[in-house]
């Protein structure tokens, strides 16, 4: 398999917090590779890593040490501003705890990313309501974010990563507030929508209702992958991480 056959590829990502007081070992040489087509998901104890593993796959955190490629760019060493725009044409991402702008309603928070990419108001904000429909929401699109339950808000960070239609979506326990079936619709949505042989979707969860959905699932323990399960008719390499020294 050539790099071109992976929407992610990981060697060795070292990731320690200083506060100052303390150092904390977050990742310690993560080995990973996502095949384009590919259903990601990544399960482990809470602290073990994940949201730090996605959110330098996303471009939202630098590693400190190792390389990650995300559609064979290299966004350690990006400009910021190639970055940036980066991130905004080919990343979708899901936060665990939503994040959406308390002042906007639910179709304009869905709408911002097709705003930065330069798509008129009125008309990203008719795609944001048609997503918004997708995703059970059709009757909420005027909604703040402090009229909706918990997993009103949670889809409506989900139709967020969606609506730009972007080649990677990351998705950091994106049905945990959902009950089953709507947890099921969520994930055929996202498959459906997100996954395209040029596409692929990374899901931190511990939901096991939906570990059907993965191609493979990846655990993660104390900052390393420790095993991968799933189907190996892709033909991945999968390298057993290498403890650092640190
Ligand atoms: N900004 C930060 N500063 C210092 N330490 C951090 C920071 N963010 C995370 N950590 C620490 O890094 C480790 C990994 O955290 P991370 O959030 O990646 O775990 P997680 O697997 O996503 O956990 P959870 O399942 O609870 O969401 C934890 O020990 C955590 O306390
Ligand atoms: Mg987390």
């Amino acid at each position: 398999m050539d790099s071109s056959s992976f929407a992610v590829r990981c060697r060795n990502v070292i990731k320690v917090y200083d506060t100052g007081s303390q150092k904390v070992t977050a990742l310690n040489g993560i080995n990973l590779e996502i095949a384009l087509g590919e259903l990601m998901m990544l399960v482990g104890p809470s602290g073990c890593g994940k949201t730090t593993l996605i959110s330098i796959i996303a471009g939202i955190l630098d590693q400190d040490d190792g390389y990650c490629e995300v559609f064979g760019e290299d966004l350690l060493n990006m400009s910021i501003q190639r970055k940036l725009n980066f991130r905004a044409r080919n990343i979708g991402f899901v936060f665990q705890a939503f994040n959406l702008l308390p002042a906007l309603n639910a179709a304009e928070n869905v709408s911002i990313p097709l705003i930065i990419n330069g798509m008129k108001r009125a008309e990203a904000e008719r795609k944001a309501a048609t997503l918004l429909e997708q995703v059970g929401l059709g009757a909420r699109v005027t909604a703040l974010p402090s009229e909706l339950s918990g997993g009103q808000q949670q889809r409506v960070a989900i139709a967020r990563a969606l609506v730009h239609s972007p080649r990677l979506i990351v998705c950091d326990e994106p049905t945990s507030s959902l009950d089953h079936e709507t947890g099921h619709r969520v994930m055929a949505l996202l498959k459906d929508v997100a996954l395209h042989k040029d596409r692929a979707l990374v899901i931190v969860t511990h939901d096991a209702r939906i570990f059907d959905f993965a191609d493979r699932i990846a655990k993660m323990d104390d900052g390393c992958i420790v095993e991968v399960k799933g189907a190996t008719n892709r033909n991945l390499s999968f390298h057993q991480p290498t403890r650092s020294k640190r």
